[in-house]
């Protein structure tokens, strides 16, 4: 039971579509024209929207941020290696062969889709300061690794990553951004004194509408870019690269990639309210972090100076002292109860009695099964097999550290203050 603490009747979110009513009437509209492909006002109109809040040339509405960052990918390929997916000859994907650098603390929709190409992630261990990728270690990885030419990065959690250092490393090194930014979108940051929005921070960008994210159209995504040839490459691919000829034609290969005008109708509504939304989830990050003064933990962090989040969702982290004894194993979690002590796994459960939705921090790519045998990089060169059975001391394992001491909290921004403050109270109990 979440100690007295009464539970909700409706189930408070992580984070849930909030829907207004012209995202109803696009929809409508759409049908009621008979628009309801891949093609269509909604999707002219939502691409134009969301270049022009964004800040870029072009924009390609895709069925979600995963296609998006798919084809990102494969048009760094095409530039850095000018390889394209292979049809069967032994070639393999565009980036068969080649390593990429890529974050480790995101959801795996960041780095799945170099794996789609033959491609292998090395992945970069994570910032305390920000909880993105660590412009410390991405250089150490450069060390070791200085023929890779890609990088793949997300802003977790809606809070943009070290921009202006990463932007530097790369330019220096001749590496190519790939910008996940599908936890990001209205979030911005300074590069060299100049705003910036997530999105247009790479050179191939992707966002992404899933349901969960600060727009939705129930589901989609977007690539962003300056390039208008790219855009075109995109828009060719995603609708199964026809050539221009009478019948279908294909010299490249093809994705059935495209956004549907019913899908942009619910985006394009929803986009009208994102300045909206961005202000109810930093409130509410605000009085989590109000309400956690008194106890030993802190927000998911970020430095005002260069970044604006969009504050998608509000996160915390128990501070070492506090920190209970827990084991995860690969499905299940066992705590141990301790007074003036708590443990993510218990704060989960706690939030969880009273019929509310937190979730653990996204478990890093280097600790994932499917990923244990690809090389992972902290400030001190390999993170792998660092430490010695004779010698004190531990490797840093940032990543790591913050999966074992953090997690997500509801962050709807649907809820009321009267239910954040139950949340609140019940996480206080927590470390009685
Ligand atoms: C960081 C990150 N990257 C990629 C994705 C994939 O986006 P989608 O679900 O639209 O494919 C998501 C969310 O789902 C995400 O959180």
């Amino acid at each position: 039971m979440g100690q007295n603490v009464k539970p909700f009747e409706n189930k408070v979110w992580l984070s849930s579509p909030t829907m207004h009513g012209e995202e109803l009437q696009f929809v409508k509209e759409a049908i009621e024209t008979n628009w309801v492909s891949t093609v269509g006002k909604n999707i002219n109109e939502l691409e134009k929207m969301v270049a022009n809040y964004v800040g870029v040339k072009e924009a390609v509405a895709l069925s979600s941020g995963t296609s998006a960052i798919h084809m990102a990918v494969k048009l760094a390929a095409l530039k850095a290696y000018n390889t394209m997916t292979g049809t069967g000859d032994g070639k393999g994907g565009s980036l068969y062969g080649k390593k990429v650098f890529c974050s480790d603390m995101t959801f795996d929709a960041t780095v799945n889709p170099v794996v789609y190409e033959g491609g292998t992630p090395i992945f970069i261990d994570t910032n305390k300061e920000d909880w993105n990728m660590a412009p410390k270690a991405l250089e150490k990885a450069i060390e070791m690794y200085p023929e890779v030419k890609i990088l793949v990065i997300a802003h977790l959690y809606g809070v943009p990553a070290d921009m202006e250092q990463i932007v530097k490393i790369c330019k220096k090194h001749n590496i190519l951004i790939v910008e996940d930014a599908a936890e990001a979108l209205g979030a911005y940051c300074y590069i060299d004194g100049k705003k910036k929005m997530a999105g247009a921070l790479g050179d191939y960008n992707a966002i992404s509408f899933n349901g969960n994210k600060i727009v939705t159209g129930s589901s989609g995504g977007m690539f962003l870019t300056d390039s208008i040839e790219d855009a075109n490459k995109v828009r060719k691919w995603s609708t199964q690269a026809r050539e221009n000829a009478p019948w279908y034609q294909h010299e490249e290969l093809g994705y059935n990639y495209r956004m549907s005008n019913i899908i942009a109708g619910i985006a394009r509504g929803n986009m009208l309210h994102i300045d909206e939304h961005i202000a109810q989830k930093k409130a509410i990050y605000e009085r989590y972090k109000e309400g956690f003064k008194v106890l030993p933990v802190i927000m998911n962090p970020f430095d005002s100076k260069k970044v604006e989040p969009n504050y998608w969702l509000s996160a915390m982290i128990i501070d070492k002292k506090a920190m209970g004894e827990q084991v995860r194993g690969e499905k299940q979690a066992l705590y141990k109860t301790e007074q003036g002590k708590t443990t993510p796994t218990e704060i989960l459960e706690k939030i969880s009695s009273i019929n509310a939705e937190g979730r653990p921090i996204w478990k890093p790519m280097h600790m994932q099964p499917l990923y244990r045998e690809n090389p992972f990089i902290t400030v001190n060169g390999n993170g792998r097999a660092n430490s010695n059975a004779y010698i004190a001391g531990e490797g840093a394992d940032v990543g790591e550290d913050i999966f074992e001491r953090g997690l997500c909290l509801p962050s709807d921004n649907k809820m009321t203050e009267e239910e954040q403050d139950r949340i609140i109270e019940v996480i206080k109990n927590c470390f009685k």
